[in-house]
């Protein structure tokens, strides 16, 4: 059975080494996933890919329907979750292209449906979080970054914003001081609502620009995809090494 997916994020709504065998739209009870459900096979390995932003890249990070997308894929048994994600590096070695898989997140974005515990036939849940991501499955993206050559760094605080705007250089200074090492879009609520779902969950960043203010001048969009088409060919190396871990019985 396929246990593991694959969420890809801007510069991943394609994953050209995946051999399709289907697509299935799920139905949620809270609504449409950003797309159907692509099963397929990775360097042998059978594995589900749902680019968060739809194929199109046409949902913005607020507009994202995370709930939909880990409910359906808890729904057709998906166990461990690798979500792939741009960020800005605001750490000095956070540098463009360079790959981060957090340890930690601090959330700053707002207004998103952030939680399954919400409904009044539910007792109150306060899910425990303190390590956001799951141990396990970092540790396996850290192992298969290293195989594969593209040198990961192995931890970091993910700040999550609320886009689609990119930061100022004052709100960066502010995250760099409660100690956020990258800033990206979508981190969140997507870490926690997997943790309330109880899957195994854990992101690997690919650093698309210095974040604003780290560097004089502006931010381009240019620059962003530039880095990324280069960033994403090292997590496709990274992604052909772990799928060839075997999740379901590393500790
Ligand atoms: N800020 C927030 N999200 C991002 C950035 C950034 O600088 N770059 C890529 N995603």
């Amino acid at each position: 059975m396929t246990t593991l997916a694959i969420i890809g994020g801007t510069g991943l709504t394609q994953l050209e080494t995946l051999t399709i065998t289907r697509r299935e739209m799920v139905q949620t009870p809270y609504g449409e996933p950003s797309g159907p459900l692509t099963h397929g096979e990775l360097c042998g390995a059978q594995v589900v890919f749902l680019p968060r932003h739809g194929r199109a890249h046409t949902i913005p990070p607020h507009r994202v329907n995370y709930r939909a997308n880990l409910w359906a894929l808890q729904h057709i048994g998906v166990h461990h979750i690798l979500a792939v994600a741009a960020v800005g590096g605001i750490r000095d070695d956070m540098a463009p292209g360079v790959l981060a898989i957090p340890n930690q997140v601090i959330d700053y974005t707002y207004g998103r449906a952030h939680t399954f515990f919400d409904g009044d036939e539910k007792p109150v849940t306060h899910v425990d979080f303190t390590e956001p991501y799951c141990g396990m499955l970092r540790q396996a993206l850290i192992e298969a970054g290293n195989k594969a050559g593209v040198d990961p760094r192995s931890d970091g605080v993910y700040g999550a914003t609320q886009g689609p705007r990119l930061e100022t250089a004052a709100e960066i200074e502010r995250m760099a001081h409660d100690g956020c090492d990258l800033v990206g879009m979508t981190g969140m609520p997507e870490a926690v609502l997997a943790r309330d779902l109880g899957l195994c969950y854990a992101t690997c960043t690919v650093v698309a620009n210095r974040a604003a203010g780290c560097v004089p001048g502006v931010i381009s969009m240019e620059e962003i995809d530039a880095n990324l088409k280069t960033g994403m060919e090292r997590v496709r190396g990274l992604l052909h090494e772990v799928v060839q871990i075997d999740l379901e019985h590393e500790h």
